[in-house]
């Protein structure tokens, strides 16, 4: 059988997604697994990480299998080594690998030459983790317990975590509006995969200007930091680009009485958030944080599945 990846959230079909949203909902609920007993499982990280590496770290664990932390400066990949050669060495110790990395490319190439799965813990094209996580905490939040017809407003970056959520939106059926300053909308490959996602399940995707006409009658309003890893040098501008672009309680306030304010964290308080708004009543985001090691132990279980046969 040949080995599943997880770089983008359009790897899975809708119906995985489904499915690994119910696995996570019975794992959260006390449901077992040991389907890495015996295994090993490496975490190849080239940037900083609390909540992605705490608990993927967590999951394999608590799998039964053994997690190997490999920082930048241990393994210096495409430095000391290159990524074709870390990528065959690894897929003959370990039975996965779970890599973040500055480019998305460096993921793609991992995964052509590994013969194991590799997991996207963060690129600077997606999180499909992050976004996985975030579906469960928006179905487990939202009155009718359904994504399908659900409005999700993103308010800032068209970044990583604004595409994996776009794109997972669409595939089931949520309706996804970002509202981002000229210059910051989603990169056009994604809408357009966004778009063509959505048109199955009857989902509408848009972009748009004003963070208001986003927010109003949503029941989810998300934003994520102006500026992410990677991009500091282009921290000042993009500060100045991002001027409005808060979510404010007054913002929050114009969505649907009953929606949640989501965040991936970190945070930068005074910026793409207002002070308060992560204790703010309507406030999902350590519900979020929690959710990533639920939904990341079936996309594991998934993965490791794919693997017998
Ligand atoms: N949300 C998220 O991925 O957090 P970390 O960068 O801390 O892993
Ligand atoms: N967009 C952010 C997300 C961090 C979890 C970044 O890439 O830094």
């Amino acid at each position: 059988m040949k080995k599943r990846d997880l770089l983008s959230i359009a790897d899975l079909l809708p119906k995985e997604i489904q499915g690994l949203l119910n696995r996570a909902i019975a794992m959260k609920m006390g449901a077992q697994s040991q389907c890495l007993a015996g295994k090993s499982v490496a975490m190849l990280f080239e940037k900083q990480s609390l909540r992605t590496r705490v608990s993927f770290d967590v999951a394999v664990h608590q799998l039964g299998g053994h997690a190997i932390y490999l920082g930048r400066e241990e393994v210096g990949l495409g430095n000391r080594e290159g990524v074709s050669d870390v990528g065959r060495v690894l897929s003959r110790y370990v039975d996965a690998i779970i890599a973040r990395t500055y480019s998305h490319q460096t993921l793609v190439d991992l995964a052509s030459y590994a013969t194991i799965p590799v997991v996207n813990a963060l690129s600077d094209a997606e999180h499909p983790c992050q976004a996985l996580g975030d579906l469960l905490t928006i179905q487990e939040h939202l009155p009718s317990g359904r994504l399908k017809g659900v409005s999700v407003a993103f308010i800032g970056d068209g970044n990583n975590v604004a595409s994996s959520l776009a794109l997972g939106a669409a595939a089931v059926g949520a309706n996804f509006v970002i509202a981002s300053p000229p210059g910051y909308e989603l990169p056009e490959h994604i809408a357009k995969q966004s778009h063509a996602l959505a048109r199955t399940p009857g989902a509408v995707i848009r972009q748009v200007r004003d963070p208001k006409e986003a927010a109003r009658h949503a029941d989810v309003v998300y934003t994520d930091v102006w500026v992410s890893m990677g991009q500091e040098s282009q921290g000042d501008q993009r500060r100045r680009d991002f001027q409005g672009y808060q979510v404010t309680p007054e913002l929050m306030a114009l969505a649907s009485p009953k929606a949640v304010f989501m965040h991936p964290l970190p945070a930068h308080r005074g910026e793409e958030v207002a002070e308060g708004m992560l204790g703010h009543r309507q406030s999902v985001v350590f519900d979020q944080a929690e959710n990533r090691l639920h939904i990341q132990k079936a996309v594991l279980e998934f993965l490791m599945d794919g693997q017998k046969g």
